[in-house]
C-alpha cells in the first residue's frame, strides 16, 4: 500500500492545491496529515475541509489546538497566536469540531505511527540526531513497527537508528527502511517550508518495500502571499513563504 503524508499545511490553499494536483498524478491509496492544518496563512477553512473530505486520518497540531479552543496558546509567539486565533474565527463549527477531535497520535498501515512533534510530546521539536535518539528509545517507538512520521519543524528529512545503534540524519530524497532499523521521518511542510526551499513538500511511503520518497511541488507563492496580506495577518508570514524560512 502506498500512502501520502502531508504536514503543516497551515491554511495555505495555494500550496495545497498544487499538492492535490501532484497527488492526482501519483495516486496514493490513502492520504494522512500530521496536523497544523491552520495558522499563519489565510485559508484555514479550505484546508480543514480538505482534510475532512480527503484524509484517511490525521493528528492534532499545536495551531489546530489553539484555533479550536482546546489550547490557550500561551507559549505561542504573539504573531503566531494572532494567526491561530484568526483561523478559529474563520472556521465553521463543523471544522472546529473536526480539529477538536483530532488525536495526538494515530497508528496506520504498515506499523506506522503519526505524530505532530514527537512521540512523547506533540509540541517538541526534533531537530538533531541526539533528540531523535532519545525519541527512538521510547515505548512509543518500540511499539511502532514501521517509521514514525512527524512534522512540526517544517524541515523535510529524518533520522534513522541503524542496527548497530548509530543514529544518522536522513536527507530528503529517497530512503528505504531496512529490517531492524527504526526511523523518524518528516515530510516537510506543505504550507510554510523552512528549509530554504519554498516549494510545498510532502512524503510518499510504500508499506510493501518500506520506501519513502519526498516530493517538492512549486506553487503560486505570490497568490498565497497576497491572501495573507489582504486578510491583515502579520506580514512576516507572507515573507516567509517567499523565502522558505
Ligand atoms: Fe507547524
Amino acid at each position: 500500500m502506498k500512502f501520502a503524508v502531508l504536514s503543516d499545511i497551515h491554511a495555505n490553499g495555494d500550496a495545497l492545491a498544487a499538492v492535490e494536483r501532484e497527488l492526482a498524478a501519483r495516486r496514493p491509496d490513502r492520504v494522512y496529515h500530521l496536523g497544523d492544518l491552520v495558522g499563519y496563512n489565510a485559508e484555514p477553512e479550505r484546508c480543514v475541509r480538505w482534510a475532512m473530505d480527503h484524509a484517511a486520518g490525521g493528528v492534532s497540531g499545536n495551531h489546530d489546538a489553539v484555533a479550536c479552543g482546546r489550547s490557550s496558546g500561551r507559549h505561542f509567539h504573539p504573531s503566531a497566536l494572532t494567526a491561530a486565533l484568526w483561523a478559529g474565527e474563520h472556521l465553521t463549527p463543523e471544522s472546529r469540531s473536526y480539529l477538536a477531535a483530532l488525536p495526538a497520535q494515530l497508528a496506520g498501515e504498515g506499523g506506522i505511527l503519526l505524530v505532530h512533534g514527537s512521540p512523547t510530546d506533540p509540541d517538541r521539536y526534533i531537530c538533531s540526531a541526539e533528540q531523535a535518539s532519545l525519541e527512538l528509545s521510547t515505548l512509543f517507538a518500540s511499539v511502532a513497527e514501521g517509521p514514525i512520521l512527524f512534522g512540526h519543524t517544517h524541515v523535510a528529512g529524518g533520522f534513522v537508528r541503524r542496527k548497530d545503534g548509530r543514529v544518522e540524519h536522513i536527507p530528503p530524497g529517497e530512503f528505504r527502511l531496512r529490517r531492524g532499523e527504526k526511523a523518524l521521518i518528516n515530510p516537510g511542510s506543505v504550507g510554510q517550508p523552512r528549509d530554504r526551499n519554498r516549494d510545498a513538500s510532502f512524503l510518499l511511503y510504500d508499506t510493501d518495500d518500506r520506501s519513502a520518497e519526498w516530493v517538492r511541488v512549486p506553487y503560486d507563492v505570490e497568490a498565497a502571499r497576497d491572501k495573507v496580506l489582504a486578510a491583515g495577518l502579520p506580514v512576516v508570514f507572507a515573507d516567509r513563504l517567499r523565502d522558505g524560512t
